[in-house]
């Protein structure tokens, strides 16, 4: 099987990339990134030489590259995105680029080279918030901040070329991934490398929104899953099963790492901020999917690494991170 994989330099990609890789020795991947600040070719290095993977440097909003690298390949699947919400707050043309044009394109090359499965990656943010139980994949999309807003418009015309092309399509929603690689500006990574530095963990409102945390490499496993025994039309929730606090996850970060409670830094709450996410996975379970990881386990190793990957989040975070993250609080204050 041969795979076009898009944003696969990001955080989710590489670790996908890398399981179809080691699971499946007949399958080859092409990887179409347009390596945007979030990126990062140091996330692959290790699938680089091996015959069955291929990099594009490519923009999923170009027509002709998206036909190019498309051509041959049994499935599409999407995991290019502007994914961080306190960006599209910020600003939001990229979003509406890349998250809704580029799904798009790559929509109409499915279509017309009749690739015979696409699988859009999305999030368990389209549903927006609930108080009280999970979300079905029945229930409507109501998103609240401009990133999951552009998410769902994807997910609409992801559903509408099932409807009215057939093309074979998947969704996946899943809920917050963690682990290795993951950029810091997401919560998880800003709060352990923050801590290791003994700088603030900037945490918004009251602390008490919750989060249902999934290790990435069970996305990546239902992900494959979906992509082999999905039915063409339909939409998979994939949720970790561990919904926790931001504050509860706060201090489990810092235990993790020997360091002081001083160190929360109550701030300025998130705009839209949504309150709690909570999907019902049914669905995927009838597949055979459950989490394989414990949450705390999976946390303690996503600690370990970031402790002695420092050379990876280091450059990050005196480079790009550090204009953009002045930019948030200036904009905040
Ligand atoms: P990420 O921001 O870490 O990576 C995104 C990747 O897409 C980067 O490599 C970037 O260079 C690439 N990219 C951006 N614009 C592009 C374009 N126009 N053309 C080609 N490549 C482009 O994101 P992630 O956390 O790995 O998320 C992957 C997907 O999963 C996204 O669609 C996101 O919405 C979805 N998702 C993420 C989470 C999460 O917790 N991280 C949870 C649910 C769903
Ligand atoms: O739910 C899936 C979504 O999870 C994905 O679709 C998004 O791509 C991904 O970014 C993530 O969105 P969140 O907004 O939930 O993740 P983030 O890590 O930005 O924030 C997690 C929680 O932590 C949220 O309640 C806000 C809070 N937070 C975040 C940051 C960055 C803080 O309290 N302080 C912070 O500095």
């Amino acid at each position: 099987m041969k795979l076009l994989v898009t944003g696969g330099a990001g955080f989710i990609g590489p670790h996908f990339i890398r399981h179809v890789l080691q699971k499946y020795p007949t399958y080859s991947v092409v990887n179409v990134d347009k390596l945007t600040y979030a990126g990062n070719l140091e996330n692959l290095r290790d699938v680089e030489a091996d015959p069955r993977y291929r990099f594009v440097h490519g923009d999923i909003c170009e027509a002709a590259a998206v036909r190019e690298a498309a051509r041959g390949v049994d499935a599409i699947l999407n995991f290019a995105a502007e994914s961080h919400v306190d960006r599209s707050i910020l600003g939001a043309d990229e979003f509406l680029k890349t998250d809704v044009v580029g799904t798009f394109t790559l929509l109409e090359a499915a279509r017309e080279l009749k690739i015979p499965r696409y699988v859009q990656v999305s999030t368990d943010e389209v549903y927006g918030s609930i108080d009280r139980g999970a979300f079905r994949e029945s229930a409507p999309p109501k998103p609240t901040n401009p990133y999951s807003a552009t998410k769902a418009g994807a997910d609409l015309l992801v559903s509408a070329y099932w409807t009215t092309h057939r093309l074979p399509v998947l969704i996946t929603r899943s809920s917050n991934n963690f682990g290795p690689n993951q950029y810091p500006e997401k919560v998880i990574p800003l709060f352990i490398t923050n801590a290791l530095e003994d700088r603030p963990l900037p945490l918004y409102g009251d602390g008490k929104n919750v989060r249902d945390w999934l290790y990435v490499v069970d996305n990546c496993a239902a992900i494959d899953l979906v992509l082999r025994a999905g039915v063409p039309g339909e939409i998979y929730n994939i949720g970790g099963g561990t919904e926790v606090e931001n504050i509860v996850l706060t201090r489990q970060i810092l235990r993790l790492l020997g360091k002081p409670e001083s160190l929360i830094q109550r701030v300025t709450d998130r705009p839209g901020h949504d309150r709690r996410y909570a999907l019902d996975c049914h669905k995927i379970r009838a597949l055979g999917w459950k989490p394989g990881h414990d949450f705390g386990a999976a946390l303690a190793e996503t600690v370990r690494w970031y402790r002695e990957h420092e050379a990876w989040w280091r450059p990050i975070k005196s480079g790009e991170f550090k204009a953009y993250y002045a930019r948030q609080y200036v904009d905040r204050a």
